[in-house]
Formats: C-alpha cells, sequence, structure tokens
C-alpha cells in the first residue's frame, strides 16, 4: 500500500537532493566538453528519465535537441520481464545525428540493450548511453553507458523519476521503500 505521506513509506534515502544536483552538474558539464562544436539531440527514456532529463539539459551548454520513446520492459513489480515493447516512437528522424540516449537505471540492460539496437538502425552519426543510476552487479545483456551519474548498489530505489507501481517519482530524492510497501502487491 502507498501511504498518503510518500516520505513514511521510505526506509533510507540513498542519495539526498543536493547530490542529485551534483551528480548531473558534472555529467552536464562533462557532454558540454565532450561534444564541443557538435549539436546533440538528447532521447530520453519515458518515463523514468523526465526528471533528470529536465535537469540534465540545463546543464548542457550546447545546442540541444530533445526527444522522447516509451518503451516497457517491468511490470508493477520490481524484476525486468525480459520483454521489451515501444510503446511510443521517436518524433523525428535521427539519421546523422549525434544522439546521447538518456535513462534513469541499467540494471538487467536488457531494455537499452534492445533499444540502442533499433536506433543504431537508424545511422545516427554517433550514439552514446548517459545513464544517471548503474547497478552493474545486475547486468544481463552486453552494455555499458558511456556517462553514468554514480553507481548504486543492489537495492531497489525510488524517487526523483524512479518509480515503484507508478509511484515515487515525484520524490525530490533517491530514497530505499519499506518492505511493508511491497508486502500487499507482489
Ligand atoms: P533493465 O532492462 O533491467 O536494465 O531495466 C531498466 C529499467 O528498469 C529502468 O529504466 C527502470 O525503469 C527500471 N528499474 C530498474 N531498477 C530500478 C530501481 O531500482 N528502481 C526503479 N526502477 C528500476
Ligand atoms: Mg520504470
Amino acid at each position: 500500500m502507498v501511504s498518503q505521506k510518500m516520505n513514511d513509506d521510505i526506509k533510507k534515502i540513498l542519495i539526498s537532493e543536493e547530490e542529485l544536483k551534483a551528480i548531473v552538474e558534472k555529467l552536464g558539464k562533462q557532454i558540454t566538453e565532450d561534444y564541443k562544436g557538435k549539436n546533440v539531440l538528447l532521447i530520453g527514456i519515458l518515463k523514468g528519465s523526465v526528471i533528470f532529463m529536465a535537469d540534465l539539459m540545463r546543464a548542457i551548454d550546447l545546442p540541444c535537441n530533445i526527444d522522447f520513446m516509451a518503451v516497457s520492459s517491468y511490470g508493477n513489480g520490481t524484476e525486468s520481464s525480459g520483454r521489451v515493447k515501444i510503446n511510443k516512437d521517436l518524433d523525428n528522424d535521427i539519421q546523422g545525428k549525434d544522439i546521447i540516449i538518456i535513462e534513469d537505471i541499467l540494471d538487467s540492460g536488457k531494455t537499452l540493450y534492445y533499444i540502442r539496437d533499433i536506433l543504431s538502425a537508424r545511422k545516427p552519426n554517433s550514439i552514446k548511453i548517459c545513464t544517471l543510476f548503474d547497478k552493474p552487479e545486475r547486468r544481463e545483456a552486453d552494455i555499458k553507458a558511456d556517462y553514468i551519474g554514480s553507481l548504486v548498489p543492489n537495492e531497489f530505489i525510488v524517487g526523483y523519476g524512479l518509480d515503484y507501481a507508478e509511484y515515487y517519482r515525484n520524490l525530490p530524492f533517491i530514497g530505499v521503500l519499506k518492505e511493508s510497501v511491497y508486502e500487499n502487491n507482489n
């Protein structure tokens, strides 16, 4: 059950608002340096990346376009199903563009593996992956991110865009849920 007050469901805060801000600023600076003289197209993977994307794009000092893609790989549980389906495709052609895929978290890697495959087939000039969080211990697919905000332990985290059963995306920090939240749902 999700409480009326979201904070009541949080066992601990893993990454504070201030820490998130510093992580995102650092990524923005790196991208700005690496892509000097170019235009970038940021492709946000919905819905988990929205808050990260909104902050990251403001930390990038380059001519920048954005687009979004929605795929589903998770049900309402906390484990990857292995199935990935495109629910919303990009609005624009990416051929010849320098694209950066923006993800909230790289877990088994199955979602990004699939997305990278379809996007590479559309012949962008270059393709890189920027993930806010990485759980390397959980990796099953052969994929690595080019930009990683922070490594996180093998725990299910919520907030700053990341959800559990579509809730908690609006928490301004990254937290770990109390076990009681899962008990009546799985
Ligand atoms: P993967 O295909 O296993 O890498 O799954 C990646 C997707 O699973 C992410 O984009 C998230 O939507 C979701 N996910 C994986 N781990 C977490 C987590 O700890 N909290 C919330 N969502 C997660
Ligand atoms: Mg999700």
